[in-house]
């Protein structure tokens, strides 16, 4: 049998900078977790999103979870969320014991759709239960309907949490993804565009927020010379080698997004004639840092994305179906759900027949023909089984 080199969905692709800044921090014997990298790294994250300061942290969740305390989140507090997404958008809602309400996807975006949030916004007034935050997600890079979004949550006095841990590098009518909302949350986890390999950030305008994010990241400790606490703090911040590795990444995301988007480009090229095969849109005015490349597989297709995975994993080829809806999750089974219409929901069309394909901004054109060659293979020849049909 033939021995393949393994090709994962998104790798970390380090620039070659990163052990020069690793080194710096060695140097100045700044192991920890606050130190002047991690300054410069918040820095330029917030001048390159356009705003005015971020907080560095140990992950995106970290970053959604401080978002959520500093808009004041309560116990059985209401939070809209995305419900296509991972499921870390929406946990930290459940660390406050509040009740996430999840929104159905649109086509055009695949993200939270306007007249679903609308419903869910009419139907909380009758309750009488205004939510605390919307949480607005852009998946896989693609930013979602935000003048819409804003539309509704300011005529309803609601914030918003843009969760941009995916759209790092991706524009939204000129403006960066997550500079848009109250707050914007970015993760460097390993599989992003750029990474620390583990990481996150908070940002926003609003500095004396971003300033107390830090404080709450921090143990909440209070500036005495002793150790003065008066509120539940945790342990958040990102550790300053980390964001040398992070101020190193920052020099390639541009190039990372160009790249991201050739890897997108191939795929569609070559893919996109075959019968039910549609990939993830751009809405206009909207650019995408491509992250995953993204395809569905409809009824024109003869396979299941289940079965094109299994077959890409044969010749070692790491494929993944689109994120579960969270509506769906067994952990959020009592959390109400809306969508816009009566039809089966956009987002449960876009789990079952979703696929996303190896996007790594190291893999070679040699790989990339690897796998379009396997995908070619797959969807030209395979027939559809009646067990496979029910599936659809
Ligand atoms: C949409 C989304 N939100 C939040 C997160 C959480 O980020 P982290 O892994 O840095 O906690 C991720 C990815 O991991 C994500 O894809």
């Amino acid at each position: 049998m033939k021995e393949w080199k393994r090709i994962y969905l998104s790798p970390p692709h380090m620039s070659g900078k990163e052990y020069m800044k690793v080194e710096e921090a060695f140097q100045s014997n700044w192991i920890a977790p606050l130190g002047p990298l991690v300054n410069e790294f918040e820095q330029s994250v917030a001048d390159y999103a356009g705003v005015k300061a971020g907080a560095a942290l140990s992950s995106g969740t970290a970053a959604i979870h401080l978002a959520l305390k500093l808009i004041g989140i309560q116990k059985d507090d209401v939070v809209f969320c995305s419900t296509l997404t991972f499921v870390a958008s929406a946990n930290p809602i459940l660390y406050e014991q509040a009740m996430p309400v999840f929104i159905d996807s649109e086509k055009d975006t695949w993200n939270m759709c306007p007249l679903a949030l609308e419903k869910a916004f009419v139907e909380a007034k009758r309750l009488g239960k205004r939510p605390r935050a919307v949480i607005v997600v852009h998946l896989y890079g693609q930013s979602a309907k935000m003048d819409d979004i804003i539309e509704l949550c300011e005529a309803y006095g609601v914030p918003i949490i843009e969760d941009a841990a995916e759209s790092l590098g991706s524009t939204y009518k000129g403006r960066k993804s997550g500079s848009i909302g109250k707050f914007g949350v970015y993760s460097f986890n390993g599989n992003k565009i750029i990474t620390t390999s583990g990481g996150g950030m908070l940002v926003s305008d609003d500095e004396a927020a971003i300033e107390r994010c830090r404080f709450l990241a921090s143990q909440a400790r209070e500036p005495a010379a002793h150790y003065e606490h008066q509120e539940v703090g945790h342990n958040y911040r990102m550790s300053n080698i980390l964001a040398g590795v992070g101020i190193a990444q920052m020099d390639v995301l541009d190039e990372r997004v160009e790249q991201k988007r050739r890897i997108f480009q191939r795929y569609k090229e070559a893919l996109s004639g075959i019968e039910g095969v549609r990939f993830m849109p751009e809405y206009p005015e909207t650019r995408s840092n491509r992250w995953l490349t993204t395809m569905t597989i409809g009824r024109g297709a003869r396979v299941h994305p289940v079965d094109i995975i299994d077959a890409l994993e044969q010749r070692q080829i790491e494929a993944r179906r689109v994120w579960k809806p969270l509506h769906e999750q067994p952990l959020f089974h009592q959390c109400p759900f809306y969508t816009a219409t009566q039809e089966k929901p956009t987002s449960e069309i876009l789990f079952q027949t979703g696929l996303c394909l190896p996007s790594g901004t190291s893999m070679t054109d040699v790989e990339q023909e690897r796998i379009i060659d396997t995908l070619y293979d797959i969807l030209r020849t395979r027939t559809i089984t009646p067990s496979q049909a029910t599936r659809f």
